[in-house]
């Protein structure tokens, strides 16, 4: 318990995955475990096996492909029944270091009102299933569900059993987000002094953000002992979500005279994992969110630009380069090379990009460049997520042309390939431009679905910005699911027609249809949009 290396567990692909509104696919899970594997995170909870074969084979593919030799420890949730713990093992087995994450609740009201269950009996059942899944792995988590609700004495009990029975770390949710700071450190304080056996296992945190206490809480925790934190990019996760992992890391990075610790998080991964999560959820991030909002590092007052332009850190307690925030100017031009580029991509972190990968992206930064002339770092960003952070495509847009103005019916025709490779146009008029677009759209892709939220930002400031557009649609069949797709260009419209089509494609994904075959060469292959072709 002494150690100073606190563990970054991080659930955003379980609890995150649990925030209303996300939506996240199979592919979209692997990318957001690679880079949580770049972030440097201890622990990646992959999913909840026993929910779904679908959930199953997502965890087992990133136990396969994230987990490896140096990879992070991959973890599933069980409850503690048998049924959970082998769907559990059997998606993380094949990892390096497969962890059996299992739970029960504590806490009287949920022992009398959902569990119906005597105390005796969940201390029973938390022993053996611990043990159960002892035989399977020897890396077991036990969670206390509502600790923080339970009563303390009860607590230790629990606990004391699942030490017993193989636990290797316990942890202690404040699963409603009930808890207050001073309270929440007494508790973990009082669980390190009382539960027997505790010395041979990791205590760990798990706050939920109902109060905004999350981060906090966490925070109070760590300095009482935990020595791992469950968190989530952005703070996703059920109803307000759950504390923050940038939060949670640059609090300790940067007060170390108050957090003592040390994590073993490459902070300059911040940024682009809030991104990549922001973009693949499509739930995005308020601009005033700490550390990764836009305007974490903005300075609007004359005043406080005075401060920063004369010493950063007149009103600057953390640098932007420290969470990966750049606005620098990319001194590549367009007559830079493909080696120059390739150098760039890899400070910017992208080093585990392929030559055909680069070679994509280095005609996105050509064209972009010809029409921008000046290419920020966050445009390059938004260009990667555009071309590398898109579902398969099984339509593919071809061209979108519009017509609108003051005063004008607003009108779109849209061309598509379709997954027989078939291409067709279509024209429609809209109260508006987007409207006329998605109608098109929708009178080509055999979806009906209903665009639940539409999102546009620019890039950058300028009136020659990036654009990049989020939506969300939802399906209308009986049982409603969610769906996200993202587009960025200098042209919203086109980014609008990308974004609306990366949803369907989605939809299409899940429906069971193949992703578009076209040949190299090809505007799918090369993953050039609708601009590029001159539309
Ligand atoms: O909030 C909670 O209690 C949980 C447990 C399953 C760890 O998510
Ligand atoms: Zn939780």
């Amino acid at each position: 318990m002494s150690d100073d290396h606190v563990r970054i567990f991080d659930t955003t692909l379980r609890d995150g995955e649990q925030s209303p509104g996300a939506t996240l696919d199979a592919h979209d899970k692997l990318e957001i475990a690679h880079q949580l594997a770049r972030l440097g995170v201890d622990v990646i909870e992959a999913g909840f096996p026993a929910a779904s074969p679908g959930d199953l084979a997502a965890v087992q593919r990133i136990a396969a492909e994230v987990g490896t030799d140096n990879g992070p420890i991959i973890a599933g949730l069980a409850r503690a029944i048998t049924k959970d713990i082998d769907a559990c093992w059997e998606a993380v087995r094949v990892a390096k270091k497969p962890r059996i994450h299992t739970f029960i609740a504590t806490s009287d009201i949920h022992l009398k009102h959902k569990l119906r269950m005597t105390r005796e009996e969940v201390v029973r059942r938390a022993r053996e299933m611990v043990a159960y899944a002892r035989q399977y792995a020897q890396d077991v988590e036990f969670s206390a569900e509502d600790a923080s609700r339970s009563e303390p004495a009860f607590l230790y009990e629990v606990f004391a059993a699942v030490i017993e029975a193989g636990a290797t770390t316990i942890n202690v949710p404040d699963t409603v987000g009930y808890s207050a700071p001073a309270e929440y450190e007494e508790l973990i304080a009082g669980v390190i002094a009382n539960v027997p056996g505790i010395d041979r296992c990791i205590v760990s945190t798990h706050c939920h953000d109902d109060l905004g206490l999350a981060t906090s809480n966490t925070l109070a925790g760590i300095r009482a002992g935990a020595r791992q934190v469950e968190v989530t990019i952005n703070g996703l996760g059920e109803r307000a979500g759950n504390a923050p992992l940038e939060e949670v890391v640059m609090a300790l990075r940067t007060r170390p005279a108050l957090f003592p610790v040390r994590t073993g998080i490459d902070t300059s991964q911040l940024t682009r994992s809030s991104h990549l999560v922001a973009v693949r959820t499509g739930i995005s991030v308020p601009p005033n969110k700490a550390v990764v909002g836009s305007n974490a590092f903005a300075h609007e007052s004359g005043i406080h630009q005075d401060g920063v332009l004369k010493h950063q850190q007149t009103y600057e307690i953390m640098k932007p380069e420290d969470v990966g925030l750049t606005q620098s100017k990319l001194v590549l031009g367009k007559h830079s090379g493909r080696h120059a580029f390739r150098n760039r991509l890899s400070e910017l972190g992208y080093e585990h990009l392929n030559d055909e990968q680069v070679n994509r992206a280095f005609d996105r930064f050509k064209k972009l460049a010809d029409k921008k002339k000046v290419v920020t770092e966050a445009d390059l960003e938004a260009v990667l997520a555009d071309e590398f952070y898109q579902p398969p495509q099984v339509f593919v847009l071809e061209s979108v042309h519009v017509s609108c103005g003051l005063p004008a019916l607003p009108t779109a025709s849209v061309s598509i390939t379709g997954p027989d490779g078939g291409y067709q146009t279509q024209a429609s008029t809209g109260t508006g431009p987007i409207h006329a677009i998605f109608t098109a759209i929708d009178q080509i892709v055999p979806f009906q679905v209903q665009l639940d939220e539409y999102i546009v930002h620019a890039v950058t400031g300028g009136m020659n910005a990036l654009g990049e557009v989020t939506v969300r649609v939802r399906t209308t069949d009986p049982t409603p699911r969610l769906f996200s797709g993202h587009g960025a260009d200098t042209d919203i419209l086109v980014a609008s027609a990308k974004a609306y089509l990366a949803a369907l494609n989605k939809v299409a994904m899940s429906a069971g249809y193949a992703p578009a075959q076209r040949g190299p060469g090809s505007d799918a292959d090369s993953g050039e949009g609708p601009e590029e072709n001159g539309v």
